[in-house]
């Protein structure tokens, strides 16, 4: 079953609670929460109250994406503020196993990203320790870019690898991500899906999300 996770970093902030019960209500499976630091990427979004605020709001799964630099600083307040899993990027941790674990032993479940660019292998060796890959469609810092094709074969190529290593985990894709993108992504191997800007553009969400899960 392919789940969807609307990015709220396309939803009006000044209706936070209302925005986040009306994709709720249509249907999604968790919550993306984008947090950017201004050094990793170049933008500066979302920190610890916020995920904080969106926790009382809902009571679906908080999906926290940390495109931060040294995320260890930040782990526990993330998790403490209700994420329920922290994905943090393989180019910002040098220690990426260390992280994984303190990510773990806050009690949230642990995700790794890489950025369009970077080669899968760096998975391969935390594979067994984490429960998500999160594979950029776009480089990261803002809603509303385009997809980026090419990352196509990569979520085949982690699917491989996880079926090899006898892993079972989430492939989640994130970054331009609409009803023409998704079909792809679903065959490529996807199981879990981001949409920001497609999602809260749309007056129907539900709508959204059936075109996403190609039920439409
Ligand atoms: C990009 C973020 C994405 C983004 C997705 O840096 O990680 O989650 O909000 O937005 P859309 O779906 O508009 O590309
Ligand atoms: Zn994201």
């Amino acid at each position: 079953m392919v789940k969807i996770a609307p990015s709220i970093l396309a939803a009006d902030f000044a209706s936070l609670k209302e925005e986040i019960v009306s994709v709720e209500e249509a249907g999604a499976d968790m919550i993306h929460v984008d947090v950017m630091d201004g050094h990793f990427v170049p933008n500066i979004t979302i920190g610890p109250m916020i995920v904080e605020a969106s926790r009382r709001s809902t009571a679906l799964p908080l999906d926290v994406h940390l495109m931060i630099e040294q995320p260890e600083h930040y782990i526990p307040a993330f998790v403490q503020a209700g994420a329920e899993i922290v994905t943090v990027h393989a180019e910002a941790c040098p220690h990426l196993h260390r992280t994984v674990h303190l990510i773990k032993e806050q009690g949230a479940k642990a995700g790794v990203a890489i950025n369009p660019h970077t080669p899968v292998d760096v998975l391969r060796h935390v594979l067994e320790d984490i429960d998500l890959v999160l594979l950029m469609t776009v480089n990261p810092g803002f809603g509303g870019q385009s997809f980026i094709r090419g990352v196509l074969q990569k979520i085949t190529d982690v699917k491989t690898m996880a079926k090899e290593m006898n892993e079972n985990i989430w492939i989640e894709v994130d970054g331009g991500v609409d009803g023409e993108t998704a079909p792809m992504c679903i065959q490529a191997g996807a199981n879990l899906l981001v949409a920001g800007s497609y999602v809260f553009k749309q007056e129907d969400r539900g709508e959204a999300f059936r075109k996403l899960r190609g039920d439409l």
